[in-house]
């Protein structure tokens, strides 16, 4: 028995930042999120043989080699689903990993990485037990992995998290947004522009612990809740504006509440600052609705309906590049829900 998915990153536009208490992985606010059709990570599982241990027993391979640092991560998240995978009991377990952006680029691939292992594990799970295993059931086994991972399962914005004005939503897996998309969002694309391709110096998930007990966390939660709600109306009425302003300022609240962590920590850098000031500039003189948002690093994306591509890639080639670490950026168009890989 074998099984292999391709899985989509995803790019948060509401972010998810903060866990709540109680529960494991759940968000303290709800988000809405992008995937990144282009950037995925591809994953096999296979079964071995037989476990006779009791304990999930696996040999993990990223990009064809042995990686030590990912195995502790594995190992907690196969014990928080032990029980609902009789697989990991009953067979011992290959997984092969590789993405398609290479490693050490500054882009998230835990996203990616949990998806197409939730995929596989379900499938697998499908075949031995012979019972189906529903999307909601795999977006909250990628969310034990990452929780960012359960919003890379629809080709439509997911949205995590429950709020009160969004039907269906939950704590404990995303859904697509149901709303009919207007057309000034047809085509979307991401440029990820890299700044810096090192190890971040703080994780995400150290990120996440530092706002408990945060007196600025209760103001966040509340403005992601209204963010999420503007977002959503701005994507069914084609408000541009207010689409971009919500955009800009989650990636701008995002890192100031870095800032107002304890202790404090500073992830973007100058060459950051260097292309959202460059990004505004070129939006007041073109009128381009090109805009940006970041995720728990220094590498900007840039959002734009893909009508915009060319002028958009002369903006980067002319005055963004020189920002990038070794002028190194990727395009991705957005929406791509995980596809089985016969
Ligand atoms: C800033 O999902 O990477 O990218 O749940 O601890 O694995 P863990 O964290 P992770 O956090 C992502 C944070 C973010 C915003 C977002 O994707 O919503």
């Amino acid at each position: 028995m074998k099984s292999t998915f391709r899985c989509s990153s995803n790019i948060a536009l509401v972010k998810y930042w903060g866990k709540k208490p109680e529960g494991i992985q759940l968000p303290a606010n709800p988000s809405i999120s992008f995937t990144l059709k282009d950037l995925y990570t591809e994953t096999t599982v296979s079964v071995l043989g037989s476990n006779t241990s009791g304990n999930p027993e696996f040999n993990f391979l990223f990009e064809g080699n042995p990686k030590p640092s990912f195995i502790p991560k594995l190992t907690d998240f196969f014990d928080r689903i032990l029980n609902n995978y009789s697989i990991l009991k009953d067979f011992r377990l290959q997984i092969n990993t590789s993405n398609n952006f290479h490693h050490g680029t500054g882009i998230a691939s835990s996203a990616s990485g949990f998806g197409a292992l939730a995929c596989c594990l379900a499938e697998l799970e499908e075949l031995h037990s012979g019972k189906p295993v529903s999307v909601e059931q795999i977006s909250k086994t990628a969310r034990l992995g990452s929780g960012s991972a359960c919003r890379s399962m629809f080709e439509a914005p997911a949205i995590w998290g429950s709020h009160p004005s969004v039907q269906g939503s939950s704590n404990e897996y995303a859904i697509p947004f149901q709303g009919n998309i207007h057309e000034a969002f047809a085509g979307m694309m991401d440029a990820v522009l890299i700044v810096d391709s090192g190890e971040k110096s703080v994780s995400s998930t150290a990120g996440h612990e530092l706002l408990k007990g945060n007196p600025f966390s209760p103001a966040r939660c509340g403005e992601a809740t209204l963010h999420l709600t503007e977002l959503c109306t701005a994507l069914e009425t084609g408000n541009m504006a207010d689409f971009i302003r919500v955009v800009e300022q989650e990636a701008l609240q995002l890192h100031a509440m870095m800032m107002l962590s304890i202790p404090y920590f500073i992830l973007i850098r100058p060459a950051t600052l260097s292309i959202i000031e460059a990004v505004w500039a070129f939006r007041k003189e073109t009128s381009i609705p090109v805009m940006f948002t970041l995720d728990a690093g220094a590498n900007v994306h840039l959002l734009f309906p893909g009508v915009h591509y060319q002028q958009v890639k002369i903006l980067i080639d002319s005055r963004l590049l020189e920002y990038c670490q070794n002028s190194e950026y990727f395009c991705s168009k957005i929406g791509s829900a995980p596809i089985k890989i016969q």
